[in-house]
């Protein structure tokens, strides 16, 4: 573990859900494994609730215990200790003034560094306040430093509610803050076989010349959750399943799988490539669209009973490039589904010259799957053992549970809260890249909220909309059995 020197990691809105559920956590398996050091790290909360330190930390206190801290209890309350708490609102100066001269205090301690301040701010808030939080901060809460010092911001989306209105919290946010400095966490960044895909395709000579159109048929990523809206109704019917998870989550992983090999590691030249992909798409076009709502959805006393919000969506994109030129990327994801399941599923062209007459058993296929238990595999015909010279479908399988026992596969929070401390862009999203994905999803959106494209209801626990099958057997994929 690097020294990381003396650093005041700030969580706004402390009391809320996401500082709870994740944020929290997330820094409490850093501070187990040792990557936030006591002596060097220090901890504080920031929220409208007027209460004490210690009744923040028995609100956070039940969410820190999970299978994976090794003795609970103990390093529990040694972490908690580190955390304290200042209550203020999000647009008025006291607050904020406070809050800094609380982090001061102990960077003047004798373990500091003069002029090292480091001070990472964690707005776990609604977009609505990120303009007046950035604003207070820089006003109040940004220290003068030379000895390798940094104040960095790290926001969670939903970063706007289309285009217009993420370029202007983008130039609100940039007029206070460097690029650099900012920090758009899309948490599906932070997942490991998220970040394995650029190996998986970059480091390995056969995927090389095959991930072309002349060979991929159709490329499927797809995101089911078998519960509803539960608890987040209110906030879930202001932005809907296509604002949710498919313009962000489902999208950054298209351009991981889509993207051109970029010239180096360096997080810019990465980020430069994610870019081109998305400046490549083609306008969505109505007929390759599927809305769906649940049966239930408006049951939910904070959903309006005309809601007309999607709750699960597919979408085809096309890519206009000599890569893809013709393969759809089709992205769907859904609530209240019959299962809960993440996973890219590239499915290979027919073999030309079909002697074994294999074609109806399905095609090749490969499949990653993100979640839940990790894996890779790949479907193959093979000869059906014995005999007779028959041919069947098989996969060759890397399961990450079986071939990684004992690894512990980090939450996708505390990955990429870590690379905020060490500040490493790569993970994170880019202004232009933001820009460029709202423009892809703006014009849909716009006729969505309109009323103009109206969602299919669906049966809770079920597939979705049936037209949503049709629409995947029409743009080419076909569906294998078995595994
Ligand atoms: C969040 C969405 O970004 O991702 C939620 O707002 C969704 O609606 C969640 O449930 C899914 O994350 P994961 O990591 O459980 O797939």
């Amino acid at each position: 573990v690097p020294e990381i020197g003396c650093l005041s990691i700030i969580v706004l809105g402390a009391s809320g859900d996401l500082a709870k559920k994740k944020t929290f956590p997330a820094l409490f398996h850093l501070y187990c494994q040792g990557f936030l050091p006591p002596i060097e790290v220090h901890i504080f909360g920031y929220a409208r609730t007027k209460i004490s330190d210690d009744e923040l930390r028995n609100r956070i206190r039940g969410y820190l215990v999970s299978e994976r801290s090794a003795s609970p209890s103990k390093d529990v309350s040694k972490f908690l200790q580190l955390i304290k708490y200042v209550s203020g609102s999000y647009d008025a100066a006291e607050g904020f003034q406070m809050l800094d001269k609380e982090i001061s205090k102990h960077e003047t301690s004798k373990n500091s560094l003069e002029g090292s301040s480091r001070r990472l701010f964690y707005l776990a808030l609604p977009p609505s306040v990120y303009p007046s939080v950035c604003r207070m901060i820089r006003r109040y809460c940004m220290k003068k430093s030379n000895l390798g010092g940094w104040t960095r911001i790290v926001v969670e989306k939903p970063f706007g509610r289309d285009l217009g209105s993420a370029e202007e919290l983008s130039s609100q946010i940039g007029e206070l803050f460097d690029e650099p400095q900012i920090y758009r966490i899309d948490h599906y960044l932070g997942k490991e076989l998220v970040q394995n895909l650029l190996v998986l395709r970059f480091a390995n000579r056969f995927f090389l010349p095959l991930w072309n159109r002349d060979n991929i048929d159709n490329v499927q990523i797809v995101f089911r959750e078998d519960f509803g809206t539960e608890g987040r109704g209110g906030y879930f019917d202001e932005y809907g399943i296509i604002r949710d998870i498919i313009q962000n989550h489902l999208l950054q992983v298209l351009c991981l799988v889509a993207m051109e090999k970029p010239v180096s590691l360096k997080p810019e030249r990465i980020r430069d490539e994610k870019v081109k992909v998305l400046q490549s798409v083609l306008p969505i076009k109505d007929e390759e669209v599927v809305l769906g709502q649940y049966e239930g959805y408006r049951d939910d006393p904070t959903v309006p009973d005309h809601s007309n919000t999607p709750t699960f969506a597919t979408v085809i994109l096309r890519i206009h490039n000599e890569r893809w030129e013709g393969v759809p990327f089709i992205l769907k994801a859904g609530k209240a589904l019959n299962s809960r399941k993440a996973e890219i599923r590239v499915q290979f062209k027919d073999v030309p010259g079909d002697i074994f007459k294999c074609k109806k058993q399905g095609r090749n296929e490969f499949v990653i799957r993100l979640q839940p238990s990790e894996a890779m595999y790949m479907k193959l015909m093979v000869k059906q053992p014995g005999l007779e010279m028959s041919t069947v479908q098989s996969e060759l399988d890397l399961s990450y549970r079986q071939r990684y026992q004992g690894v512990t596969i980090p939450e996708a929070y505390e990955r990429l809260i870590l690379d905020t401390i060490r500040g490493d862009q790569q993970h994170f999203v880019r202004r232009d890249e933001l820009k460029a994905a709202w423009e892809i999803f703006t014009p849909l959106l716009h006729r969505i909220d309109n009323g103009e494209m109206k969602p299919i209801p669906y049966q809770a626990g079920s597939r979705g909309p049936a037209e949503a099958d049709e629409l995947l057997e029409k743009a080419g994929y076909v569906q294998t059995h078995g595994y």
